[in-house]
């Protein structure tokens, strides 16, 4: 494992101990924005590795949800201190700490990607071209593959809906779209955690528009590592900026999910 690549599971570890503690504690929550919520726990989860990786790695970039922008270089450390804060806000357990390392604007450009997930002390990691893994409590690293699901009725499909509908539209067509079709839908609140789920085979297809980097690349490179197909709704390859609609599957369905896509949008 390389020195980047344990810098990134340990800070992810030690941020998502703080989330743990602090699931049992009151909370103080700020509204950013419309409906756009921030806990002090994302914070000062933010601020622990930040200045973890600030220290290991004074020359690269660092861009966190909560604001941290610091350094130059080629290499940025994207990193959301808590995806799933609305779950958090709410005492529902299912929320990550996720950190990716990147170099561009492309899928190929994410080098590797860590998310943890503390409630369930399981861990999620990647690096480029040597494939993807778990560790849950403790145990050996699995490699992770997705789902040989051929067919959308035997599925299990994903999606989220962002806070600022105003700039991404409602995602109601969609989600509309595939309800009759799939066996079932999930909306768990933490996209990071998501496309892990994608990498792992427990769901079979997700879809989301406007996530930003922080929420997505860490599970993009996990997710992509464990075989997932990658693009646009409409099938054109993804970009990490400026964020547009992300589909992620596990191959076999990825056709059948870009149609139900764009049947949704025409249909409006
Ligand atoms: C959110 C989560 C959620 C997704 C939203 C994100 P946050 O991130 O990933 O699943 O649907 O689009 O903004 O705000 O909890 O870090
Ligand atoms: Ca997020
Ligand atoms: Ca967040």
């Amino acid at each position: 494992m390389n020195a980047e690549l344990a810098a990134a599971i340990e800070a992810a570890k030690s941020a998502g101990l703080l989330l743990r503690e602090n699931f049992w504690k009151p909370r103080s929550i700020v509204d950013k924005g419309t409906n756009d919520l921030v806990t002090d726990t994302d914070i000062a989860s933010e601020r622990m590795i930040v200045s973890r990786l600030r220290a290991a790695f004074p020359n690269h970039r660092i861009a966190a949800e909560e604001g941290t922008r610091i350094g130059e270089g080629d290499l940025t450390w994207w990193i959301d201190p808590l995806d799933g804060t609305y779950n958090f806000v709410h005492s529902v357990p299912r929320f990550s700490v996720s950190i990716a390392l990147v170099r561009g604007n492309t899928l190929d450009d994410i080098l590797l990607g860590v998310v943890y997930d503390p409630m369930f002390d399981e861990l999620f990691y990647a690096s480029r071209a040597d494939g993807a893994y778990r560790i849950s409590a403790g145990r050996k690293p699995e490699q992770l593959r997705v789902s040989a699901r051929a067919r959308l009725r035997d599925s299990l499909v994903a999606s989220g809906f962002p806070a600022n509908l105003r700039k991404t539209g409602n995602n109601a067509p969609e989600w509309s779209a595939f309800i009759p079709l799939t066996q079932g839908m999930a909306r768990m609140g933490s996209a990071a955690l998501d496309l892990c789920y994608v990498a792992a085979g427990r769901f079979d297809v997700y879809w989301e528009k406007g996530l930003a980097p922080w929420d997505m690349c860490g599970g993009l490179l996990i997710a992509s590592e464990a075989g997932a197909t990658i693009s646009e709704y409409d099938g054109h390859p993804f970009n990490l900026d400026p964020p547009s609609g992300l589909l992620a599957t596990n191959s076999l369905l990825h056709d059948e999910a870009i149609r139900v896509l764009m049947s949704a949008r025409t249909s409006l």
